[in-house]
């Protein structure tokens, strides 16, 4: 159990306070169960800041001026981060337990010929594939793998479609703890396995999906003193709205119009969507961008429980993509999720396998690249923007949650033309044909380089 001491915010001398509360019955607990449910209620906690010290202007300028402070001295450690740099949006951990890559600080990229492509001149790409584990997990990770430290536990664990683990096993590692990793058999891709592997983690391949190694993680974290580094840990929600800080920090604290995000187990919605709620609320940006969130067809238990259901209630499915990351059927914060849709306006929407395939591709041709699961976000701008839910004026920002190298085995196997063989997507994998780019094998001879870059010129 964590204790729920009425965590402090500092702020220029003055103290806030974070609170943590269930987000179902209300009830603010003592301390927090293994597995960061309510006791009362099984529903999950998340932290309540009461209000901040200082206004707007004042963070703004105070947050400008730790990302621009020159050199790196123990003094400025934190400052370097792009989340613990926004450390008066979060709950307080002491410094002395802070570990830190310096993490956030991610690129926001023009997305010129997917605008072009979509009818969307203003189209951005905030990219969190460019973490330190390459993905944007660490965002979250740095703030509550520092809360596993400062609890004083020696084992961390999570269940994972790849990214988290990787995350977690870096952190861990760098913080001086063992991890414990329970993965999908088979389900996740070579890429993100190497890294909980290289970085020193316990790894559990088990039979089952990721929904299962959930159950299992749920069971272990009551018997064993191992902390749960998953999305259901309210730090992990913190850490992770700071990438929404940035982005508004990035476009001057003038909101889009629009963000886009995928929807796995649906932490970073729930995240994005509480950092836009609580800026708007504090003045920090003067409206809210409708927050939209993205699903594979195969894994697609949250458009389904908006769509169908009204979002009275979620029914679990046996989830199947080739976008692993987002291979979840029982998403944990599926009603945080649907708070922040409603709050901002959003709109839930599904892709299909193709789809996402092309749509990655596009991203890849814009000079850009991200992994399958971040590219769910540009084949549901595709649908919003034939729909009229965004409009060819408005500004969209795309959150592209991993970088491309975490899976090249899709990418490769899309180029090659083999991503859909025998699969019921063989027939519609047809259309993304001439996004293809199978790397052409020659003898090493001049003529027959010049040849193939005569015809490349012929043909573009
Ligand atoms: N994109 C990527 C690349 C992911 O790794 C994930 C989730 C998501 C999107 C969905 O985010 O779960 O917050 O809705 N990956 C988790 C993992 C589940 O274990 O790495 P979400």
């Amino acid at each position: 159990m964590l204790s729920n001491k009425r965590s402090a915010t500092e702020s220029a001398g003055k103290r806030e306070v974070a609170l943590l509360r269930c987000i179902g019955c209300g009830a603010t607990p003592h301390a927090t169960a293994p597995d960061f449910r309510c006791v009362s209620c099984g529903e999950l906690l998340e932290f309540v800041l009461s209000g901040w010290a200082l206004g707007p202007a004042k963070l703004k300028s105070l947050w400008l001026n730790r990302r621009t402070a020159a050199g790196i001295t123990p003094s400025n450690r934190l400052d370097q981060s792009g989340v613990w740099r926004f450390r008066e949006m979060l709950p307080h951990i002491p410094e002395e337990y802070a570990i830190t890559m310096g993490e956030g600080n991610t690129p926001l990229f023009r997305l010129q010929r997917c605008g072009s492509a979509t009818g969307v001149e203003s189209l951005y790409a905030k990219h969190q594939g460019m973490n330190p584990t390459a993905s944007f997990k660490d965002t979250g990770m740095t703030f509550a793998a520092s809360s596993a430290r400062q609890g004083g536990f020696h084992w961390v664990a999570c269940a994972s479609t790849g990214n988290t683990s990787a995350s977690m096993a870096a952190y861990a590692a760098r913080g001086g703890m063992r991890s414990l990793v329970l993965i999908p058999e088979g389900k996740i891709s070579w890429g993100k396995l190497s890294q909980s592997l290289d970085y020193g983690a316990l790894t559990c391949q088990l039979r089952t999906d990721f929904d299962g190694c959930m159950r299992i993680l749920n069971e272990l974290v009551r018997e064993k003193p191992v902390y749960l580094l998953n999305s259901v840990n309210p730090y992990r929600i913190e850490g992770q709205k700071t990438a929404a800080i940035e982005l508004m920090e990035q476009l001057g604290w003038e909101a889009p119009d629009h963000i886009i995000v995928p929807g796995g187990n649906l932490g970073n919605s729930s995240a994005i969507g509480k950092a836009l709620i609580e800026m708007h609320e504090r003045n920090v940006i003067s409206r809210l961008p409708k927050l939209s969130i993205i699903q594979a067809e195969g894994a697609n238990p949250f458009y389904r429980c908006v769509k169908e259901f009204g979002g009275a209630k979620l029914e679990p499915m046996t989830a199947e993509t080739l976008a692993t990351a987002i291979r979840i059927g029982n998403p944990a914060s599926w009603k945080k999720a649907l708070r922040a849709l409603r709050a901002t306006g959003g709109e839930v929407e599904q892709v299909s396998e193709v789809e996402i395939a092309e749509a990655k591709a596009e991203i890849g041709a814009d000079g850009i690249g991200c992994e399958p699961a971040s590219a769910v976000t540009l084949a549901g701008l595709k649908k919003l923007r034939a729909a009229g839910f965004v409009r060819p004026g408005e500004m969209v920002v795309l959150i592209l949650t991993g970088h491309l190298l975490k899976d090249p085995d899709f990418t490769i196997k899309f180029h090659r033309g083999d991503l859909f063989t025998g699969t019921p997507h063989e027939r519609q994998a047809v259309h993304a044909k001439p996004l293809q780019r199978a790397p052409v094998v020659l003898d090493a001879d001049l003529g027959a380089v010049v040849g193939v870059l005569d015809a490349a010129e012929r043909n573009s």
